[in-house]
């Protein structure tokens, strides 16, 4: 059959702490997880320990981010080894919105994470004990361009040079086509299938056929309850990684719209 399903939330910069309490508490009370599917809630820094001792121990919590550096003078950042110690599993590296930066600048302009900064956060991450979701995606002039596999290929590269191949079984691929992201504009089916076959093609090609047949490719944006179950019936989209729909109860229609 089909690898397991990874359906992920990312709750971004969202939430208060009442806030929080009232999510964890509707996700605790919202019934049984397939047993095909592991399911992760991605948690601003400040809420993670609070939201692990409270959230069922059937979701694992990631973190949105890890720091490039391990421990030391590195203000503001978060070492993937403190995240460990807060009993989060997972990290979410090189989300778009990281990609694209925090400094005012247009978020087309990629002047946040690069390639390379992604692929040695990665590294840092597995060697320090958590699973990975790394994003990769191609902005809307790139797909109109046809240069979404030179895109999605470049930044697969640069993570595939950090880690050897079996760091791979600790990494998830998250695909984000830009344009999908938080615009209610879901890429259909069809178009996301054909992008994570691609993708999967890539990994067979360059790191194993192995690591190809086991790796976990997860779609996000815009996905919902709405359009769940027929993104998830696609031979290569195992799982989401779900924003805006990860703050509503109708995450769990996500969840329960597995195959
Ligand atoms: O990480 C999640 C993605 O950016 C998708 O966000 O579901 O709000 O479009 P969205």
């Amino acid at each position: 059959g089909k690898r397991n399903y990874l359906i992920g939330g990312n709750w971004k910069c969202n939430l208060t702490l009442d806030g929080v309490t009232a999510l964890v508490k509707s996700l605790n009370s919202a019934g049984p997880i397939p047993d095909n599917v592991d399911v992760v809630v991605g948690v601003p820094m400040p809420y993670l320990s609070l939201v692990r001792s409270t959230l069922r121990s059937d979701i694992e919590v990631a973190a949105q981010d890890s720091c490039v550096k391990t421990f030391g003078a590195n203000t503001g950042e978060t070492a993937a080894t403190m995240l460990t110690e807060v009993g989060c599993t997972w990290v979410i590296l090189g989300h778009s919105e990281r990609r694209a930066g925090f400094n005012g600048h247009a978020q087309e302009l990629r002047k946040g994470e690069s390639n390379e900064t992604v692929a040695t956060k990665t590294k840092l991450a597995v060697d320090a004990g958590l699973k990975v979701m790394v994003c990769v995606g191609e902005h809307k002039q790139e797909r109109q361009d046809g240069v979404t596999m030179k895109i999605v290929g470049e930044q697969l590269a640069a993570v595939k040079s950090a880690l050897s191949t079996a760091d791979w079984a600790n990494v998830s691929i998250a695909y984000e086509p830009c344009w999908a992201i938080g615009t209610g504009l879901a890429a259909t089916p069809e178009m996301a299938q054909e992008t994570h076959s691609e993708i999967r093609a890539w990994v067979a090609k360059n790191v194993s056929a192995d690591v190809a047949a086991k790796v976990r490719i997860q779609y996000g944006g815009s996905m919902k309850a709405a359009n769940a179950k027929a993104l998830l019936s696609q031979p290569d989209i195992d799982g989401g990684l779900i924003g805006g729909a990860s703050l509503k109860p109708e995450f769990f229609d996500c969840v329960n719209g597995v195959p």
